[in-house]
């Protein structure tokens, strides 16, 4: 089974926080934290803005050959059980679409996008002069 990638934009701020941990930062450590206490077969990845920074916090499920799904509105303290069971739905699936009355309410109303699997193209030539 292809290993499923978890991104987590740890760039993402939630407005009036005080904290000068970003909640992006927050999440991705409570989710190391709750990966740490599972035999998983996840890869948590931090990146830097995910391009939905109205909608924090941001994360994204992607595994080669599958859709990648891009998902917001989670918060650090509550969303991270909810972000592993969507990542086990996910991970489950061929394709990486998770049958929509299998979804957690939170990646039914946080869906944001959705991406088609990378056709593996092989690289371009070299441009020559
Ligand atoms: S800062 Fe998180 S999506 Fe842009």
């Amino acid at each position: 089974m292809a290993e499923t990638v978890i991104y987590v934009c740890t760039t993402c701020r939630v407005a009036d926080d005080p904290s000068e941990i970003r909640a992006g930062a927050k999440l991705l450590a409570s989710l190391e934290n709750l990966l740490a206490d599972n035999e998983s077969s996840f890869r948590l990845e931090g990146v830097e803005c995910l391009s939905v920074c109205k909608r924090p916090c941001t994360v994204a499920f992607s595994s080669p050959g599958k859709w990648t799904y891009v998902y917001g509105d989670f918060t650090a303290e509550t969303a991270p059980e909810t972000i592993l069971a969507g990542a086990e739905l996910y991970s489950a699936t061929d394709d990486g679409l998770i049958p929509w009355k299998q979804r957690p309410d939170a990646l039914k109303k946080g869906v944001i996008a959705r991406l088609p699997p990378s056709l593996n193209a092989p690289s371009l030539p070299e441009k020559t002069a």
